[in-house]
């Protein structure tokens, strides 16, 4: 066994499954291990670094800020932190009225938008709906926000009020009514194995919100920062949600967490109500500001738009018994599995030279950059082929 996996373990906490390997450097969308072997990244740390690695946008907004003023308290204010709310507003189409409360990752995103839902309960007005399969992050109120019981089991009591329905049309009709403050969704269930939400779901969601006075809570941590060929995974569905919570690919690997609401939800916070020591630190929100600054300059919008339906052409085209299909929206895809071996290909791939993921047994996740092009398709391409070929040959489709 390697060296770094003993030191891993005798000092990390035991929480995490154990690592594929230790990396310790990275270029666009290239990275190296300890040994210094390259791997294509088409994960970007589960959707995060927009822009690839060691972009020089990147560096240097962390390297100015971080010698020109890294961090004050809450008690002052600073340029980059209303310059990203003022953007972010911008950006998710929240407006005048929209205001935006910043904290350091998903799962605190998803707090504040949780106690926000309570600001929104008076009398019978209590329930808070989100879908089963659901992830929204691993803090006790993301557990009760996930719909994922196995997740949670060991950690109950989780706040409550909280109920989970399936994602279905159906399921939706049902739920809601004049009893619920809000509803949380993800425009594809990302840690689900990329499943996008039923057509007309969305739209439906906010009528029937609209109707009973429930804030709808949107959950762009995976699928926001232009991933999935739109800035954010509701505009496809052309709705104004209540509030959107974003984390990941805004920082683009600076940590960075915000709510964002919309129109009355705007005023549901007031003065003392949350908070956060880092929350909107000057060095955070100026890589994120420069980092959606570049997304927005260099197009990659489109980019992750054009390149989705490139790769999804090119995983149709692979001639393998495992892959049964290929869905998500832009640079987010899940590729369906005949058979639950998603780990294996996984390893494989990475003996090929290529990080991708295994949500589920039955679904490889790929999110590459939004940066790639030409290259990193047919690349990713020829490694993934000969990933899947080496754990079932083409030849065993033909046998049967
Ligand atoms: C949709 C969604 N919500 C919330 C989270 C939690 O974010 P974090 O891990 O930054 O706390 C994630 C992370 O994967 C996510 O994909």
């Amino acid at each position: 066994m390697n060296a770094w996996h003993d030191r891993f373990h005798q000092s990390m906490m035991g929480s995490m499954a154990t690592p594929l390997g230790m990396l310790d450097r990275g270029e666009g969308c290239w990275v190296w291990d300890m040994d210094g072997m390259s791997y294509l990244d088409f994960l970007a740390g589960i959707a995060v670094n927009s822009l690839g690695h060691a972009h020089p946008v990147f560096v240097e907004a962390v390297s100015a800020q971080a010698a020109r003023l890294a961090h004050v308290s809450n008690y002052f204010a600073t340029e980059p932190q209303v310059a990203l709310a003022e953007r972010l507003k911008r950006l998710t189409g929240a407006g005048e009225r929209g205001r935006v409360y910043f904290g350091n990752s998903g799962a605190e995103a998803n707090e504040a938008a949780f106690k926000l839902a309570r600001l929104q309960s008076t009398g019978e007005r209590t329930r808070i709906i989100t879908l089963v399969d659901s992830f929204h992050g691993r803090t006790m109120g993301g557990l009760a926000l996930s719909g994922k019981p196995s997740m949670r089991a060991d950690f109950e009591p989780v706040p409550g009020g909280v109920e989970h329905i399936e994602p279905t049309l159906d399921a939706l009709e049902r739920a809601i009514d004049g009893t619920v403050a809000a509803l949380f969704v993800e425009p594809i269930l990302g840690e689900a194995g990329v499943r996008p939400l039923p057509d007309g779901f969305l739209e439906r969601a906010r009528e029937l919100t609209t109707q009973h006075g429930a804030l709808l809570i949107i959950d762009e941590i995976q699928t926001g920062a232009g991933r999935t060929g739109r800035w954010f995974g509701f505009q496809h569905a052309g709705i104004v949600p209540d509030a959107v919570t974003l984390a990941k690919g805004i920082g683009g690997g600076f940590p960075i967490g915000a709510l964002v609401t919309y129109g009355a939800a705007s005023e549901l916070f007031g003065p003392g109500q949350h908070g956060s020591t880092f929350g909107g630190n000057p060095l955070a929100t100026a890589t994120a500001n420069a980092v959606l600054q570049e997304i927005e300059s260099a197009g990659l919008v489109a980019n992750a738009e054009l390149r989705g339906q490139q790769l999804r052409a090119a995983i149709t085209g692979i001639d393998s018994p495992l892959v049964t299909g290929v869905r998500g929206a832009g640079l987010l895809l899940g590729i369906s599995l005949s058979e639950p071996v998603a780990s294996e290909v996984v390893a494989a791939a990475l003996r090929e030279g290529l990080i991708i993921n295994a949500p589920n047994p039955v679904s490889i996740r790929i999110a590459p950059p939004l940066i790639i092009g030409d290259t990193e398709i047919a690349e990713f391409t020829a490694r993934f082929t000969r990933a899947l070929e080496s754990v079932r040959p083409v030849t065993a489709k033909e046998t049967t």
